[in-house]
């Protein structure tokens, strides 16, 4: 019988002998492969009769080699293992030079790791990040699916920019060496492939509002793209981000939903995840050894999971938190980059994270933002100048989730696609929503790799994503 590691080393195996499948991580004396396929961060101990076993195929045995094993499940000789297994033979499938074998069994720095992307889910933090990042994926379905919304897959390729930044990757078929211009020397997207100008979507959201004002409940959970410049340990080009859209639903609701969403989330990789996070807590210890005391945190990570799923996110306005951050001792003393003097002022990470680490130290989520500071579709709030948006900042993280009530009055909406010069043209499928049977929703988003961020206390989103793309790398 074939088997995983996983299952024998979690299961009563009695079928025997066994086969198993899998890549050397190493080989010790001559005897000892630690062998490991992925289904579970432990390697299996396999046990090589030496003195009978070709001297060309020891050899051979040699990290990253991957191999065929034959034996029997027994009762661990030796110390650190209930069981391992009594090899009969062993068939090399893949050699794996030592010397240039880039995963070395030793610690290596995530940079170089970055490097060698197509290789480093060989490595324990890596098999680890993934196959949490797989279970959140699951629980993100599971949490929708059992709560009667609907998948939909919205488009990937779009003319609207949902989120007014323009921040877009254009998709064209056009020769870039040979642009139709037209007469005023721009270019004629009416010759390109979809006949009008397109890029890569930087939000499912307005295609989503279409189906929640059909099916009620709805969410995507899709690639999104975005071209900001932005070289951080927290900002993607193509990332993965989590929509619902709800008909029906205010912004109380709205929270509500997203602080259940992300608390029945977390609690399911916390008790389905147990072995990984257990690992991936000790590998943070170890790295924030390395710190001085004051960056270090007072929490391991599965505390500070368990004190997002048990405890209530503060919600707080936005007015509230400027009051806040007005009154703060790094606003006072200059020590922000950007001190906030007046209602109005976007707030930025460094505000966002003394809100969420120092002044509250839980998740926060701040509503009624400024107009002026968030995107065209929030709906605008009876004192008129702010819109019922909600962001929720998590510690370390910063920004989690963007949201809103959506404005759903036609003429309101109208006028503020005309102040921000959003063509109502382009739109008018958007606005024929306002016209038929128009009604109170909301939604929100949340990028997927910060909450993978969050959930394996990984510091750079770069190493929660296979392969990550970002200013001037799209390696793999
Ligand atoms: O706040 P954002 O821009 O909101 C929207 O796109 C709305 N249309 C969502 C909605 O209401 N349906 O983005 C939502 C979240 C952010 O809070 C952040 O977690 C993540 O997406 N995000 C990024 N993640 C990684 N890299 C980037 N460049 C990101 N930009 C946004
Ligand atoms: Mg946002």
């Amino acid at each position: 019988m074939s088997y995983t590691v996983s299952q024998l080393l979690n299961q009563d195996i009695s079928l025997q002998p066994i086969e198993i499948k899998g890549w050397v991580r190493t080989f010790r004396a001559n005897r000892f492969i630690a062998l490991n396929d992925g289904s579970t961060l432990n390697n299996i101990q396999c046990v090589v009769d030496f003195e009978n076993t070709d001297e060309t195929i020891l050899k051979r045995i040699t990290a990253g080699a991957a191999v065929h094993i034959q034996g029997e499940l027994i009762e661990s000789q030796g110390k650190g293992q209930r069981v391992e297994i009594k090899v009969s033979t062993i068939k090399i499938l893949g050699d794996s030079d030592p010397e240039t074998y880039p995963i070395q069994p030793k610690k290596h720095t995530f940079e170089f790791l970055r490097k060698n992307a197509h290789l480093r889910t060989r490595t324990n933090t890596f098999s680890a990040v993934m196959r949490l990042r797989s279970s959140l994926s699951f629980a993100v379905h599971k949490y929708f699916n059992d709560n009667g919304f609907n998948h939909v897959h919205t488009p990937i390729i779009t003319g609207s920019d949902a989120e007014g930044a323009g921040e877009m990757f254009r998709v064209s078929a056009l020769d870039p060496k040979n642009l139709p211009l037209d007469d005023h020397g721009n270019i004629n997207y009416k010759d390109d492939f979809f006949g009008k100008e397109t890029n890569l979507t930087v939000s499912g959201q307005l295609e989503a509002e279409t189906f929640a004002m059909s099916l009620g409940k709805v969410y995507t959970f899709g690639p999104t793209f975005r071209a900001e410049n932005s070289n951080t340990s927290r900002h993607l080009a193509e990332f993965w981000m989590i929509e619902p859209e709800v008909a029906f639903m205010d912004l109380a609701g709205n929270m509500d939903l997203a602080e259940d969403f992300m608390k029945s989330v977390l609690s399911y990789v916390l008790e389905h995840n147990r072995e990984d996070l257990e690992f991936l807590e000790q590998r943070l210890l170890d790295e924030e050894k390395t710190k001085p005391q004051a960056e270090r945190s007072d929490m391991s990570l599965i505390e500070k999971i368990k004190f997002v799923v048990d405890n209530n996110f503060k919600r707080v306005s936005y007015t509230e938190a400027i009051e806040i951050l007005k009154n703060s001792k790094p606003n006072k003393k200059k020590k922000f980059n950007y001190i906030i003097e007046e209602w109005g002022a976007d707030l930025q990470s460094e505000h966002e994270r003394f809100l969420v680490e120092k002044h509250f130290k839980c998740p926060v989520i701040l509503f009624d933002y400024p107009a002026t500071i968030k995107a065209f579709y929030m709906r605008l709030n009876e004192d008129g100048k702010t819109v019922r948006a909600m962001d929720i900042l998590f510690p370390g993280i910063g920004e989690m989730v963007g949201g809103s009530q959506r404005e759903e009055r036609l003429d309101v909406l109208k006028e503020k696609m005309k102040a921000l010069d959003i063509s109502e043209e382009e739109l008018w499928w958007y606005l024929d929503l306002r016209k038929f049977g128009t009604a109170v929703h909301s939604g929100f988003g949340l990028g997927f790799e910060r909450l993978v961020m969050f959930a394996t206390g990984m510091g750079n989103i770069r190493d929660v994503i296979p392969y990550p793309r970002t200013p001037q790398n799209a390696e793999f």
